[in-house]
């Protein structure tokens, strides 16, 4: 069991740092077990820090090999070192240059923080706290300092060098094997954004004017025989570098942007300046082995490392506390290039769903924390959902309050000004204060209150005044460490609409002229005017902020909004609110009326007929039902996971009775011919086609598989293939395992194919599925070391797969125990993230609550458990 308790640090600790570091000598002799490292280190006393102070210097797991202050070797008893640290006590007080050697071995390097390898190619990734298994070093986002990086290697294991920034020399070092390669980076910065790259890797490129006419050349390096993979990912830079420019006037400021993809990484990608690295799942794609989503994914991440250039590189975070300073900027900014891209109404239900089954969940649950937290003990394990998705809805609703012009003027002002610093949530939002002229520290409270704040709604309309008025009153509920709560700034875009779908004309002086009402006390109420007939409320339109809503409009008023609200966000939400209904009720074993199952069916064979050539995406997502997982959440406590996917079952049934006539006919007027395009409208359609077909196989499982298989074995593109794959998979039976088995024959050789056919069958909701989960661990291709592989097969059985997860005889628990712990042994930060599948283990009914209860004290008494993994159970577990 683990004695010392991890240290917790805290916000209101913030001190600057005692010594600055301007420039950074970093010189890599790149070698498989024993890689050399030599820093030199231009350092001095920083005038706002602790004067008189030790130098501190972060280490972990490096080996000093040699140390000397301004050339001269430093005497032992001046300095006190350890893998984890070295210490110089009296440090000098003038400005002053420290080198120091260190020794590291990449291939033993399992966490995949530092420098380690991957399919034999040398990477790093130093965001948050890596730098310093490279070399001592001040670890901090506030120092910022200029890099030059000499990298040296075989020539034959790493043809290719890279580095952070502008290529400033290379070659040969005669009579040996061995080639080098320098690179400088002008800009500033801390040592988190540092990278270095060496290996054999294939290129595609381009090259770049920007808005100034500067010329940048563009590069993105994959495993080599696979540069055709690479096109899409090098066209979504080029399209994300044009948006930037255009929509936030930002320019690229190197003379080079390269990316590389590796194949062992812990999480989708990472902004080093100058040299995004990123998991190879989110760069290559080619319509053989890449669905619909994984381009899109693809063009996000792609578009979300290159904005950090700006939103988190130029200007930095002080300390971590401020993630979301540049994680929800970005995130933000992401997903208004991808609304541009492609559909606004799509995309903002996609985001929506990802925010309510990822952030919502986790602000109800025992890791909850605000968008900026006030302490941690691991900050690898606040990457969250609440820093990044809670963190763009906080600047959204920003934008919402004060409009796109001024929304723009201070993001110019907080870019001019904070430029080159390492900055705080308060330089951002002071910057917006400026130029509005307003008092935003009510806003702020969005940034310090964890918990999802709920709105209760109620409506009245008085005929004779002709007027409606609507109360509201929002409270947000008690999260770990929070229990007193304070009414938040929340933006209410609304509007009304006549129950026969003509907009009224109504007028209300506390709506602003964007049709958005801000409520900012515990209650309050509206009245509009001149109704002259009975309104149908849209409220959140587009989902205006990130709270609960509970409103209860007749089941007729939400198909009235299905059929003529002029918001898709909202048409979308009066299904998914019918259905959710509906799935409660069942999931609770209360009878549900035959009528009521009828209305939503028939609205939505109605809305099919009406709307599914229109606009196939948004007809795909009015088609999906809520998640096992959303049901969940929405019941909160007594969970039996098997009850609720037979209602759900249940449900899809019924619809699929009702629907299959006219999306059968669907499936050939959407049919797509010719070359495969992974563009939005083409998407839509593919997207259609292939809920249609699960919904048919709802309702019909011999006409399903039957359409399935003539799917499967006509398929051009892996979207078509891994739908139809996925309706098999549902099917028991001959079929489904000649379908698996010929899948995995044809993709062997395809890791990141055979992903999705490790998560399709973890995903499989009949018992037998644990032990194929057993079994597939076992597969050759199969590692516990590759994150991409486990998240694939154990991540999405106990993410995705709630009942056979949530077994009550607890094995589903077990599984992932088991797994946790030999995880944990190398690679800490992917088993902190697979334990969080059990943060809901509270909501569950009885025996299942107990039994992960023992799991988890069991995981807890693990001798060294990693202080990742102790974190979160222990969070959990409080
Ligand atoms: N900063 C990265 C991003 O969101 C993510 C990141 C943080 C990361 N820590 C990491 C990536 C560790 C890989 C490994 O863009
Ligand atoms: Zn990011």
């Amino acid at each position: 069991m683990r004695t010392e308790n991890a240290p917790v640090i805290r916000l209101e600790d913030y001190e600057p740092s005692p010594f600055l570091i301007d420039r950074v000598d970093l010189d890599v002799r790149l070698h498989p077990t024993a890689t050399r490292v030599t820093a030199a280190l231009a350092l001095r006393p920083n005038p706002h820090g602790r004067a008189e102070a030790p130098l501190v210097l972060d280490g972990d797991e490096v080996n000093l090999k040699g140390l000397s202050l301004d050339g001269q070797p430093l005497p032992a008893e001046a300095f006190v070192a350890s893998p984890k640290g070295l210490t110089i006590a009296r440090p000098p007080q003038q400005p002053f240059t420290l080198t120091i050697e260190t020794e590291i071995n990449p291939t033993a390097n399992t966490k995949l923080m530092g420098l380690y390898r991957s399919n034999g190619n040398y990477c790093t990734q130093c965001e948050a706290d890596g730098f310093r298994r490279i070399t001592y070093f001040l670890d901090r986002p506030d120092v910022l300092a200029v890099y030059t990086t000499r990298i040296e290697a075989d020539r034959d294991e790493a043809p290719v060098l890279l580095g952070n920034g502008n290529p400033v020399e290379a070659g040969i070092i005669e009579g040996t094997n061995r080639h080098y390669a320098v690179w400088h980076d002008p800009h500033p910065k801390p040592s988190y954004l540092f990278a270095l790259v060496g290996g054999k890797l294939g290129k595609v490129g381009k090259s770049f004017t920007t808005m100034s006419g500067r010329n940048v050349d563009l590069g993105v390096y994959v495993e080599p025989g696979k540069e055709d993979r690479a096109d899409y990912a090098l066209d979504a830079l080029e399209r994300s570098m044009r948006w930037d420019e255009r929509v936030f006037g930002r320019e690229y400021d190197l003379d080079v942007f390269n990316i590389v993809a590796v194949s062992d990484f812990n999480m989708g990608a990472m902004e080093n300046k100058g040299l995004n690295i990123f998991n190879d799942k989110y760069v290559l794609a080619s319509s053989e082995t890449a669905t619909d989503t994984d381009y899109a994914n693809i063009e996000a991440i792609i578009a979300h490392e290159y904005f950090h250039n700006w939103s988190g590189n130029r200007v930095t975070c002080r300390d971590w506390f401020q993630l979301c300073l540049k994680e929800g900027l970005t995130v933000f900014r992401d997903q208004e290039f991808s609304s541009d891209e492609r559909s606004r109404a799509v995309h903002r239900i996609s985001e929506v769903k990802v925010l309510r089954s990822r952030q919502f969940s986790e602000d109800a649950g025992p890791l909850a924390h605000p968008v900026r937290p006030t302490q941690y003990s691991e900050i690898n394990n606040f990457y969250t959902a609440t820093v990044y998705e809670k963190g763009a809805e906080v600047i959204r609703m920003l934008k919402t309050i004060i409009g796109d012009a001024d929304f723009r003027r201070g993001m110019d002002l907080y870019f001019d000004r904070c430029d080159g610093t390492a900055a705080t949530v308060e330089d951002f939002l002071g910057a917006f204060a400026e130029v509005t002229g307003r008092d935003l520290s009510h806003f702020s409270r969005w940034y310090a209150q964890s918990g999802t704040p709920r709105v209760t709604v109620k409506g009245d309309y008085d005929p004779k005044a002709q007027t409606y008025t609507l109360s509201f009153k929002q409270e947000t509920p008690s999260t770990p460490g929070q229990n007193q709560k304070s009414p938040m700034v929340i933006p209410v875009a609304l509007g009304l609409v006549a129950e026969d779908g003509k907009p009224i004309d109504a007028a209300c002086n506390r709506v602003d002229e964007n049709g958005v009402f801000i409520f900012e006390k515990g209650e309050d109420s509206l009245t509009f005017t001149n109704v002259t007939s009975r309104p149908v409320p849209s409220l959140f339109r587009g989902f205006s902020a990130p709270v609960k809503i509970s409103f209860d409009l007749p089941d007729s008023d939400l198909l009235s909004l299905l059929r003529h609200d002029s918001d898709a966000f909202n048409r979308w939400q009066a299904t998914q609110s019918l259905a959710m209904r509906i799935l409660v009720r069942l999931s609770k074993g209360e009878t549900v009326g035959q009528e009521e199952f009828d209305n939503l069916a028939r609205a939505l064979r109605a809305f099919v007929e009406s709307d599914g050539e229109k606009d196939p995406a948004f007809a795909a997502l009015v088609l999906s039902l809520p998640s096992e997982s959303d049901i969940a959440q929405e019941l909160a406590s007594n969970i039996d996971p098997d009850a609720i996917h037979t209602a759900r079952l249940t449900l899809r049934q019924r619809i699929g009775q009702e629907c299959a006539a006219p999306l059968q006919g669907l499936l050939q007027s959407l049919a797509t011919s010719g070359r495969y395009s992974p563009d939005a409208k083409s998407a839509g359609r593919r997207a259609l086609r292939n809920v249609a077909l699960g919904v048919i196989a709802d309702a019909d499982k011999a006409l399903g598989e039957k359409l399935a298989r003539e799917q499967f074995n006509a398929a051009t593109n892996m979207t078509d293939q891994l739908a139809s794959l996925s309706v098999l998979a549902t099917i028991p039976g001959q079929a489904r395992e000649d379908a698996l088995a010929a899948f995995e024959t044809q993709y062997k050789d395809e890791p990141l194919v055979l992903d999705k056919w490790f998560t399709l069958q973890a995903m499989i909701p009949e018992s037998e599925t644990l032990e194929r989960v057993k079994m597939l661990m076992g597969h050759k291709a199969f590692s516990l070391s590759n994150p991409n592989r486990v998240r694939a097969l154990v991540g999405s059985f106990s993410m995705l797969n709630q009942s056979q997860f949530n077994r009550a005889d607890g094995a589903g628990y077990d599984l992932l125990a088991d797994v946790v712990l030999r995880v944990d042994e190398l690679n800490p930060q992917l088993s902190a993230r697979l334990l969080t599948a059990f943060s809901a283990w509270r909501m569950m009914e009885n025996t299942r609550r107990a039994r992960a209860q023992n799991t988890l004290l069991r995981i807890r008494q693990k001798p060294d458990l990693s202080r990742d993994a102790s974190d979160i159970v222990q969070r959990t577990l409080d």
